[in-house]
C-alpha cells in the first residue's frame, strides 16, 4: 500500500471470481459484497473501463438496502482518488434507479452507480447489488459490462482516498481531496419531471374528490418518500395513501417486489369487499410497478398496451408516440395498439437496457415488459412511479375505472390472456440441461400437433439491435402455434440463488364474452403443452410453479 501526500492511497488486490454483472448490475448476498476488497475491486474495475471522466460528475445513490451507506462511502473516496471532479449523491444515500437516471441526464452527468438489488430481499444475510449507468441515464450496455467484467479479472490495485465519512443527511457541498461531493435533495428533480409530463391538476381533483381511494405500497422500499411527497403532498391524496413508506435496511423483512404474491398486503386490501378503486406498489429500488383496480389486476403487458392507447390523453405525450418496445416474452398486446397506431412495436431481448437505442434514437416513446417494468423516453429506466401517475392521469380524464378502461380495451383489441409461471430455486445443471434438450429439440417442433395446438415456429430469440447492429443469441426458447398462442421459456438473469425457470403462456380471445375467464384456465392447455415439450415438471422436480403471475 502507497499513501501520496493528497491521502490517496493504492491498494494491492488481486481478481476475484464470479464478478460478471447479469441482467441489471453485480448482484450477490451481502456477506458476498463484505468481503475484503469485493466492492472495491468492481467499482474500480467500473472506473478502469471509462475514458476521459477526469473532473466530470457521477452520480451515486441506492435502494437504501442493508449495507447502503457503507458502500456508499467506500465508492465516494474511490471516485475522488480516481479523479472525478464531483458526486451527487442522495440525501440520506436514497436514489430510486428512475430518479438516478433522471439526475444522471438532467445534470449531464458522465455517469451513475446505482446501489440496489432490485426487488431481492435485503438485511445482513438478504442481496446487495451495484450497477453502472452511462451518460444517457441508461443502464450500461453489454459491451460496457463485458468490459468491466475483464476489467475485475485483470485487476492489481485499487485507489482510495483516506478521509472521513461525509455526512450524508446533510444537504449541499462538502469537499472529499480535489472532488467536490453534494448531497441533493433525493426527490425534488424526479417529482419536477413528473410534474412536467402529467396533468397534476387534473389527478388532484380526482385524488381530493372524496369519491376515488387509492393505495400505494411502497413496500419499505425506496419510493416511501417520493410517493409520499408526489401523492400525498403535490396531489393532495390524504395522509395515510401511501403505505409501507418509510425505507427499511431489510424492506420490513419483505420480499419487495410488485406481484401478486409479494406485495400481499395491498393485494389483501385491493381485493377486499370495500376495496378502493385504485392500487399500486413498486420495488426495491422504485424502477417495477403493480397496477391494480378494486378486485382486479393488471397486467404489465396490458398495462404497457393501455397506456400506449391513451397516451393521447396526457400533457406529455400529446405529440403521439414515435414508437413502442416491449420484452419478447412480453405478452403482444401491445402490438395490436401500435399496429392501429400505425407505429413500430420493437421486440428486444429481457432487460431495460436493450430499449436504450431505440429511445435514444427516438424509435420508441414507450416501453415495457411482462416483468411489471414500464416506461418511456423521459429517463432511460423503467419508472414504478411514472407508471402509477400515468394511470391516474388516464383515469383522471375517462373517468372511468381500471376494470372499465382494461373491458374496453380488451373489446377493440381483443385479450392477450397471459401468465408467467417461475420455478424458483432449481438445480442450476438440471434447469440448463432442460434448456439445452429444449433447444435440441426446436427444429422438430414445427408441424407437430398437441391437442389444439398446432406448433408454426420454434426458435432460440435472437436480436439484432437496429441501431448498432449489434446481435443478441440465445435470449429465451419461443415456441408459436398456429392460432397465434405463444409459449416462451427462459432462465432469469437476475437470481442469486440456484436457477429460476420463468414460463411465459399466452394466447388471443377475440370473443368478449370469454374475457372474464381466469386466464389459469384459460390457459391450461398450453400449459400442459408447455410439460410435455419441456418436462418441465421432471426437471424441476416441482410440481407446480413458485409464482404465478
Ligand atoms: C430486471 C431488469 C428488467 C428485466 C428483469 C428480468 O428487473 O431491470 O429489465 O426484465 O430484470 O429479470 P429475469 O429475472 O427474468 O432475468
Ligand atoms: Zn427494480
Amino acid at each position: 500500500m502507497t499513501t501520496a501526500p493528497n491521502n490517496i492511497k493504492t491498494v494491492s488486490t488481486q481478481p476475484i471470481d464470479g464478478q460478471k454483472p447479469g441482467t441489471s448490475g453485480l448482484r450477490k448476498q451481502v456477506p458476498v459484497f463484505q468481503q475484503p476488497n469485493y466492492l472495491e475491486n468492481f467499482v474500480q474495475a467500473i472506473f478502469n473501463s471509462l475514458d476521459g471522466y477526469a473532473g466530470h460528475t457521477l452520480v451515486v445513490g441506492g435502494d437504501g438496502r442493508y449495507y447502503n451507506r457503507q458502500a456508499l462511502q467506500i465508492i465516494l473516496k474511490m471516485a475522488a482518488a480516481n479523479g472525478f471532479g464531483k458526486v451527487l449523491v442522495g440525501q440520506a444515500g436514497i436514489l430510486a434507479t428512475p430518479a438516478a437516471s433522471c439526475v444522471i441526464r438532467k445534470y449531464n452527468a458522465f455517469g451513475g452507480i446505482v446501489l440496489s438489488a432490485s426487488h431481492n430481499p435485503g438485511g445482513p444475510d438478504g442481496d446487495f447489488g451495484i450497477k453502472y449507468n452511462v451518460s444517457n441515464g441508461g443502464p450500461a450496455p453489454e459491451k460496457v459490462t463485458d468490459d468491466i467484467y475483464s476489467h475485475t479479472q485483470n485487476i492489481t490495485e485499487y485507489k482510495i482516498l483516506e478521509a472521513n465519512d461525509i455526512d450524508l443527511d446533510r444537504l449541499g457541498s462538502t469537499q472529499l481531496g480535489e472532488m467536490t461531493v453534494e448531497v441533493i435533495d433525493s426527490v425534488d428533480d424526479y417529482a419536477e419531471l413528473m410534474a412536467s409530463l402529467f396533468d397534476f391538476d387534473q389527478i388532484k381533483t380526482l385524488l381530493t374528490s372524496g369519491n376515488f381511494r387509492m393505495c400505494m405500497d411502497s413496500m419499505h422500499a425506496v419510493t416511501g418518500p417520493y410517493a409520499k411527497r408526489i401523492f400525498e403532498g403535490l396531489l393532495g391524496a390524504p395522509a395515510g395513501t401511501v403505505m409501507n413508506g418509510t425505507p427499511l435496511e431489510d424492506f420490513g423483512k419483505g420480499h419487495p417486489d410488485p406481484n401478486l404474491v409479494y406485495a400481499h398486503d395491498l393485494v389483501e386490501i385491493l381485493f377486499a369487499k370495500d376495496a378502493p378503486d385504485f392500487g399500486a406498489a413498486s420495488d426495491g429500488d422504485g424502477d417495477r410497478n403493480m397496477i391494480l383496480g378494486n378486485n382486479f389486476f393488471v397486467t404489465p403487458s396490458d398495462s404497457l398496451a393501455v397506456i400506449a392507447a391513451n397516451a393521447h390523453l396526457v400533457k406529455g405525450y400529446k405529440g403521439g408516440l414515435a414508437g413502442i418496445a416491449r420484452s419478447m416474452p412480453t405478452s403482444q398486446a401491445p402490438d395490436l395498439v401500435a399496429k392501429k397506431l400505425g407505429i413500430e412495436c420493437f421486440e428486444t431481448p429481457t432487460g431495460w437496457k436493450f430499449f436504450g437505442n431505440l429511445l435514444d434514437a427516438g424509435k420508441a416513446t414507450l416501453c415495457g415488459e411482462e416483468s411489471f417494468g414500464t416506461g418511456s423516453n423521459h429517463v432511460r429506466e423503467k419508472d414504478g412511479l411514472w407508471a402509477v401517475l400515468f394511470w391516474l392521469n388516464i383515469i383522471a380524464v375517462r373517468g372511468q375505472s381500471v376494470e372499465e378502461i382494461l373491458k374496453e380495451h380488451w373489446q377493440t383489441y381483443g385479450r392477450n390472456v397471459y401468465s408467467r409461471h417461475d420455478y424458483e430455486a432449481v438445480n442450476a445443471e438440471k434447469a440448463s440441461k432442460l434448456m439445452e434438450q429444449l433447444r435440441g429439440a426446436l427444429g422438430t417442433l414445427p408441424g407437430r400437433t398437441f391437442g389444439n395446438y398446432e406448433v408454426q415456429y420454434a426458435d432460440d430469440f435472437s436480436y439484432t439491435d437496429p441501431i448498432d447492429g449489434s446481435i443478441s443469441n440465445r435470449q429465451g426458447v419461443r415456441i408459436g402455434f398456429k392460432d397465434g398462442s405463444r409459449m416462451v421459456f427462459r432462465l432469469s438473469g437476475t437470481g442469486t440463488q440456484g436457477a429460476t425457470l420463468r414460463l411465459y403462456l399466452e394466447s388471443y380471445e377475440a370473443d368478449t364474452s370469454k374475457h372474464g375467464e381466469d386466464p389459469q384456465v384459460a390457459l391450461g392447455e398450453l400449459i400442459a403443452i408447455a410439460d410435455e415439450i419441456a418436462g418441465v415438471r421432471e426437471y424441476t422436480g416441482m410440481d407446480k410453479p413458485t409464482v404465478i403471475t
